[in-house]
């Protein structure tokens, strides 16, 4: 447990609703959450299968309907044959990466992971008694790590790696070549390397891809939470190696016996076109956000490198301004009422000359949160 690190934006939240109960306006650009409703057709779908009045247990690894659902979806949106017996229904991305991790990690084993990355990886592992070791990421791979550094860290007992692209915190994507050169260092040393795709429907500039057009044999993450905005459902899911079915199947069972019933059945409306029209709206407007608040930030004196293209976060570099963010995001809290996280809570990498700012709220917001940090830092 010692090894198991809280979230310090957590501490800064209760702060913010502290000041929110004594009638401060807080903008807040710290949570990792959709801000729009679930959708209504979801919502129909969740109603329609309460109706029936039975809720029970499913199937460990999901109900049939939902994993045909995602197959066909792979096939359609990238052309990637994924049998839906390969498919694991999960409590969200957190759940498939605890069944991939139960399922790999032994106690000792190493595990490369990206430094800043999404925090809960390292406990994940740790969980496991296996022992994570960062490689460190910065602008010039587009903060995310390349065959060339993962070949370096290799050691005797390192057995894999975890990447996620688009990132959570800097939002940025794996270069396809990249992805497959790392593919490349990992299985000629026997390793395993699971690819976190949680932010995929979240891409930009480019098209979304999967880690599955390049081999059957990575473990692959994904989620209902960000594109789907279904967080609270609880529902993800991972796509499985074949190999590795029996055990994960066995791990299911035993540790969540099945995801929540009520949002798989919800989940299957989130195929339907007027759910992805919705969806895609959603998208297009994430993009109009991201564009005001990088203007805005790189306006103020925040470095922005590298625009990221995918899911809803910017990594703003903010030395600048203080030498440490964790300070630098209560100030910023304190005296613009402008919640965003520090960087410490994604590892250690430059981590307190760096602050995450989520476009998880509206553009009049988030211009409101432009000025008020531009008065606060610059005048
Ligand atoms: C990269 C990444 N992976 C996994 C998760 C877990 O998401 P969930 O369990 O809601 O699917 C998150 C949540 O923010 C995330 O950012």
């Amino acid at each position: 447990m010692r090894d198991i690190a809280p979230f310090h934006v957590m501490e800064l939240v209760a702060r913010a609703k502290a000041l929110e109960a004594e009638g401060r306006d807080i903008v807040h650009l710290e949570v990792g959450e959709p801000d729009f409703p679930s959708a209504a057709p979801i919502l129909a779908a969740a109603q329609q299968f309460l109706q029936a009045g039975r809720v029970a247990y499913t199937h460990a690894c999901g109900i049939a309907p939902l994993r045909e659902a995602i197959s066909a979806w792979y096939q359609h949106q990238f052309g990637v044959d994924v049998p839906p017996a390969r498919i694991v229904i999960t409590a969200g991305a957190s759940g498939a990466l605890q069944l991939a991790l139960g399922a790999l990690v032994s106690p000792g084993d190493e595990w490369l992971i990206p430094d800043p990355g999404y925090p809960c990886n390292r406990h994940f592992v740790r969980l496991f008694e296996g022992v994570p070791r960062a490689i460190s990421v910065g602008a010039d791979s587009v903060y995310q790590p390349t065959a060339a550094q993962v070949a370096r860290h290799w050691q005797a007992a390192t057995r894999g790696v975890m990447l996620a692209s688009p990132s959570n915190p800097t939002g940025t994507l794996l270069p396809p070549q990249e992805l497959a050169g790392i593919w490349n260092e990992v299985q000629g040393r026997g390793g395993a390397l699971i690819v976190d795709e949680i932010y995929q429907g979240l891409v930009y500039d480019s098209q979304a891809a999967t880690a599955l057009a390049l081999s059957d044999e990575i473990f692959v993450i994904n989620s209902f939470s960000k594109y789907f905005g279904m967080t609270g459902w609880r529902l993800g899911w991972v796509v499985v190696p074949e190999a590795h079915l029996r055990n994960v199947e066995k791990l299911a069972q035993n540790l969540f016996i099945c995801a929540p019933t009520v949002a798989q059945y919800a989940a299957l409306a989130a195929f339907s076109s007027a759910a992805l029209d919705i969806f895609e709206a959603r998208r297009r407007e994430f993009l109009q956000r991201r564009d005001v608040l990088i203007a805005g930030l790189r306006c103020i004196g925040f470095g922005i490198p590298i625009v990221p293209q995918g899911a809803f976060y910017v990594y703003a570099e903010s030395s600048r301004f203080a030498p440490d963010s964790y300070a630098l995001a209560y100030r910023l809290l304190n005296d613009a009422g402008v919640a965003a996280t520090p960087g410490i809570d994604f590892g250690d990498t430059n981590a307190a000359a760096h602050i995450r700012f989520a476009y998880t709220t509206d553009i009049a917001r988030i211009e409101e949160a432009i000025a008020r940090l531009d008065a606060c830092l610059n005048r």
